[in-house]
């Protein structure tokens, strides 16, 4: 570059460097993946003195302990406040955002991350023409509520490494491992499991349970085989199956039907490769894929009950994403709307295909660090929309995928093992898997975050919470809870697209977990970062129960919920049909433009990974007041055209009116 136009550059830069809105974002945070996610490190001493070392070094510092477990430190508290307010000057400057600046000098297709070119037929339900960029603004309540946490149980028994919402019965399977031999509940009826015949060695904790969504209440379930770091989700009839674990756990697949009074049946010798930090996906055909894990770099299908699989496939593709540091465990799995599979792992991702077993498609790297465990980033496939206009045949429903999180740093585990806990990664990329050439887009969250969860809400917002900003997976390996959700509205405008909620006080590091319930509600358990059940340390064994209401669910909008009034006609759903979704509402009209009808796959959370995880957006066609009833409308739903874009099974259907959801009802697809 000649010195002129470097001048010309600079004097065009300088005054945008200066600028405080534009500043925040787009200039003190380049382009370039690698340059914001700096090697900032903690020491060991920062805090707490070594709390690992000698773990009663923190409790000179705290006042006193409560009486339930898993009390929050001091200075957490005043974390949260710190948090607080770095997130009012980050809203500040994210008010200045813009897309245009974002997109300046870019080529088309790294335009903002958003609906423009989905294919098919692009129109807003009910609109007709509008086709394409239609930015969504993202939901705020008129009263401000900003979401809210409330303690629901004290005590859930086991910490909650895994767990999923049962259809049907509406209780969460929360279980950890069995490799401690301890747990806060015992099994019923003075019940043990014998660990050794000859020498009569027994363990008569519960390591599973099944707690009630409604009232703080759970069933202590007897498990056999160690489902330590383990995989899952659930069948056509709603039933759940549970892959690998850790020993004798590891090749075992499990099966608990969703019904009070089931047990667990377990097969040991199921899968053909050991399966610890694997991950389940449910494919177009009903079959479950089980990828990668701890020293299997291989992938196989969940064999029927009873039967058992002779070989992995050979999966090249983890062999090449594995490191020293093994950041591509736990890989994020997403069966495609084309009935491919997408599997990302470390900071690659290909689409394979289950029907030939081979690699069609490598997406491109996703620069800036490693996301998969225990470098451990979050990942959705975000809602997928349907229109009633149909689709056009011949190209899959568009589908994108937005990882977020992780680490910048190869060796962040090894390093936390020396005490040095490296910040975590602020960024997220999303692409659109169905393109022919398909691009990551980069956006950033409002802060660093591991381990977190990422839910799909019934509105189609992504929920962001959990984890921690500092270190990696693993036992005392992370520090600096992340204690503020972030919400992030796909369809918003770029720049516009996260806000930081209500924080919690619990942390929720290693081993919690996150279960989206049919209320609109988000239950939050777990997190274990000890080797054992050990309530005096820095980060101690949480078995409190939480539930936060999104601020959706603002009590001042109570009235504006949507009420489903006809579920028992819509249980039942076959693909590419018409329903009749009956709605009770205040508004005296609904306009279809402010409708959504939203299907959703309860995901099995664990690791911050939330297998199997899906929202499907209905077509709608239109709505109209019932017929003699007064304040009731007939929603005209189209089903969805395929398994690929909805596999069977059970999902939860919500109504949305002007982002606020209705309780959801479940149905079934078959
Ligand atoms: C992707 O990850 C691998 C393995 O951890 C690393 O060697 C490589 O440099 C990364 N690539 C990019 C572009 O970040």
């Amino acid at each position: 570059m000649k010195m002129a136009n470097a001048i010309n550059l600079l004097l065009l830069v300088l005054p945008l460097l200066f600028s405080p809105a534009l500043g925040h974002f787009r200039i003190f945070r380049p382009r370039e993946f690698g340059l914001y996610n700096k090697e900032h490190v903690l020491g060991p001493h920062e805090r707490f003195g070594n709390p690992f070392g000698n773990p009663d070094d923190y409790k000179s510092r705290l006042h006193s302990m409560h009486d339930d477990v898993g009390t929050p430190i001091d200075g957490e508290l005043q974390q949260v406040e710190e948090i607080e307010k770095k997130g009012d000057a980050g809203a500040a400057a994210a008010a200045g955002d813009d897309d245009s600046d974002a997109d300046a000098g870019k080529p088309a297709q790294l335009m903002g991350a958003d609906d423009a070119g989905g294919g098919g037929a692009a129109t807003t339900a009910g609109l007709g023409a509008m086709k394409g960029k239609v930015h969504e603004k993202p939901f705020v309540s008129p009263s401000g509520f900003n979401g809210q946490w409330e303690l629901f149980s004290k005590n859930s028994g086991v910490s909650a490494m895994h767990s999923i919402l049962l259809p049907k019965v509406e209780k969460v399977i929360m279980y950890d491992a069995t490799i401690w031999r301890i747990s806060n509940i015992l099994l019923p009826n003075g019940e043990c499991r014998v660990l050794d015949p000859k020498t009569g060695e027994k363990d008569c904790y519960a390591h599973s349970v099944l707690f009630d969504t409604h009232v703080d209440n759970l069933i202590p379930l007897e498990l056999m085989t160690d489902t330590w770091c383990s995989s899952g989700g659930l069948t056509l009839e709603g039933n759940f199956v549970s892959t690998g674990g850790f020993q004798g756990g590891a090749n075992t697949v499990r099966y608990l039907d969703s019904c009070v009074g089931c047990k667990w049946r377990e097969y040991p010798t199921a899968l053909a490769a050991p399966r610890w930090y694997s991950t389940q996906a449910q494919l177009a055909d009903g079959r479950f894929i089980v990828v990668g894990g701890r020293d299997a770099q291989s992938f196989e299908y969940i064999p029927p009950e009873g039967q058992h699989n002779a070989q992995p496939f050979f999966f090249d593709f983890l062999k090449q994403t594995l490191d020293p540091e093994e950041n591509n465990l736990y890989p994020f799995v997403f069966l495609s709307t084309d009935s491919n599979v997408f599997i990302f792992a470390n900071n690659r991702s290909v689409l394979l295909n289950p029907a030939t077993n081979q690699v069609v498609k490598e997406f491109p790297v996703l620069p800036g660090g490693h996301r998969n465990y225990p470098a451990s980033g979050m990942s959705v496939i975000l809602p997928i929309r349907l229109f009633a206009a149909g689709q056009d045949p011949a190209k899959p429903v568009p589908a994108e995928v937005l990882v977020c999180g992780g680490s910048a740093h190869i060796d962040s585990y090894s390093k936390a093992e020396k005490n040095v806990f490296y910040e975590a990664l602020e960024d997220c990329g999303r692409i659109r898997i169905t393109d022919p050439n398909p691009v990551w887009k980069r956006e950033l969250m409002p802060s660093p975050r591991i381990m977190g969860d990422m839910m799909l809400l019934p509105t189609g917002e992504v929920l962001i919470l959990n984890g921690a900003m500092r270190g990696a997976s693993g036992w005392g390996f992370a520090r600096e809870p992340n204690f503020t959700p972030v919400l992030y509205t796909p369809r918003a405008k770029l720049g516009f697209r996260f806000r930081q909620l209500a924080p919690t006080t619990i942390p929720r590091m290693y081993h919690s977990s996150t279960v989206v319930l049919p209320d609109g509600r988000v239950m939050v358990a777990g997190s274990n970062t000890n080797n054992g059940y050990i309530y005096d340390s820095m980060f101690p064994t949480e078995l409190r129960v939480e539930k936060f209401s999104p601020p959706y669910l603002d009590p001042a909008l109570a009235d504006s919920r949507p009420e489903i009034v006809n579920a028992a006609a819509i249980a039942q759903l076959g693909y590419n049909g018409k329903i009749t979704v009956q709605v009770k509402a205040k508004p005296a009209a609904m306009i279809l433009f402010n409708l959504k009808v939203t299907i959703s796959v309860p995901g099995f959370s664990t690791h911050g990974v939330t297998m199997n995880q899906r929202l499907i957006m209905l077509g709608l066609e239109s709505v109209n007041p019932t017929a003699g009833q007064p304040g009731v409308f007939d929603l005209a739903v189209v089903t969805p055209p395929n398994s690929a874009v909805a596999p069977t099974g059970y999902y939860m259907l919500s109504v949305v009116y002007q982002g606020v959801p209705s309780q959801a009802v479940w149905v079934q697809i078959k």
